[in-house]
């Protein structure tokens, strides 16, 4: 299968990019201006291709000749956007570009990877973008899949970066004293997820909610990531009211990383009503967990993740 990954220099757009050369697809990595930096990180069989989801004139002829295109690109939600950019022309301009030259190019398939919670009425820009793309994706004529997936975390995940950047270790406060929660999935069990995906038919005109092996707080994961590095953190609660009126006087301040949109996103969970890994045949309790990546908590190993053949 010839399939384009948009945003394929990303964090999970380059874990699916080497898992579909393993399956021996053929495959081209779509985004902005492609660095050797990201042609190393890459399998050597990816085509590096250039172009900007919110310029249809720039990825038209990308698109075109593929089997199957999927929508990585993102805007990320975890810190201040940075000046001229907003989740609206990424998320919900990008998506309708990239389903109108799938279209275009008689695509059969496409993914969109959406968030939990992707709701056009929903409480941030973010995810009001993320819902009004789904609606775009659903009306589009061809086989489309939306996956929304909890937390993704690996090497060079932004998420574990984000909780440091929040935190200090030995005494720190959270939000809220860090209740919000989470699903967190390992890219290596996830990746392989999205290949099915794209292998198999049954899987158009669903939208799957997918999600690690256990609901870890905000305090939780903060705990882990210190734990990990054998430096103990106490937290304290700081006032969800407080926190966003400090992070109101941020907005404008752009060496701050996070502003009102951040207080509001740990306002509600980010884990699955129904964990869909199991429509993969994969049961989450044998899913990494958080804890074992970081390599102080038992669990399981990449090769016990994946059913029985
Ligand atoms: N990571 C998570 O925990 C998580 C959780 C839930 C949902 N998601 C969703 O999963 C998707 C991938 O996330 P990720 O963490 O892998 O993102 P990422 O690491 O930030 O990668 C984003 C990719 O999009 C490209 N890109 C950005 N703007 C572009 C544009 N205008 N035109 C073309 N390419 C563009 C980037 O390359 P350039 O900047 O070089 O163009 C990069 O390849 C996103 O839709 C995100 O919302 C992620």
């Amino acid at each position: 299968m010839k399939v384009l990954v948009a945003g394929g220099t990303g964090f999970i757009g380059s874990h699916l990019c080497t898992e579909l050369v393993e399956r021996d697809h053929e495959v081209t990595s779509l985004s902005r201006n492609p660095t050797s930096e990201d042609a190393a990180n890459l399998p050597d069989d990816v085509t590096l291709a250039s172009g900007d989801v919110s310029d249809y004139g720039t990825i038209a002829d990308t698109v075109d000749g593929h089997d199957a295109v999927v929508n990585f690109v993102s805007l990320s939600p975890l810190y201040q956007l940075p000046s001229g950019t907003d989740h609206e022309t990424v998320h919900l301009g990008g998506t309708e570009n990239l389903i109108r030259a799938a279209e275009d190019g008689d695509i059969e398939r496409f993914v969109q990877i959406s968030a939990l919670g992707a709701d056009p009425d929903g409480p941030t820009p973010y995810i009001r973008a993320k819902g009004r793309a789904e609606e775009i994706v659903r009306e589009a004529a061809l086989g489309w899949t939306i996956v929304r997936p909890s937390i993704v975390f690996g090497d060079g995940a932004e998420f574990l970066e984000f909780t440091k950047q929040l935190t200090t270790p030995y005494v720190t406060g959270l939000p809220g004293g860090g209740e919000t929660r989470f699903q967190p999935i390992w890219v290596g069990d996830f990746a392989p997820i999205l290949a099915d995906v794209l292998e198999d038919d049954s899987h158009v005109g669903q939208t799957y909610e997918i999600g690690g092996p256990q609901i870890v707080t905000l305090a939780d994961a903060t705990e882990l990531i210190y734990e990990a590095e054998g430096r103990p953190v106490a937290i304290f609660p700081i006032p969800m009211a407080l926190t966003k009126l400090g992070l109101a006087v941020a907005d404008p301040l752009p060496l701050i990383p996070f502003g009102t949109e951040q207080g509001e996103s740990l306002e509600f969970d980010n884990t699955v009503a129904t964990n869909d890994v199991t429509t993969f045949g994969i049961n989450p309790e044998v899913l990494l967990t958080l804890g074992a990546y970081l390599g102080i908590r038992s669990g399981t190993p990449r090769e016990e993740s994946r059913p029985l053949a």
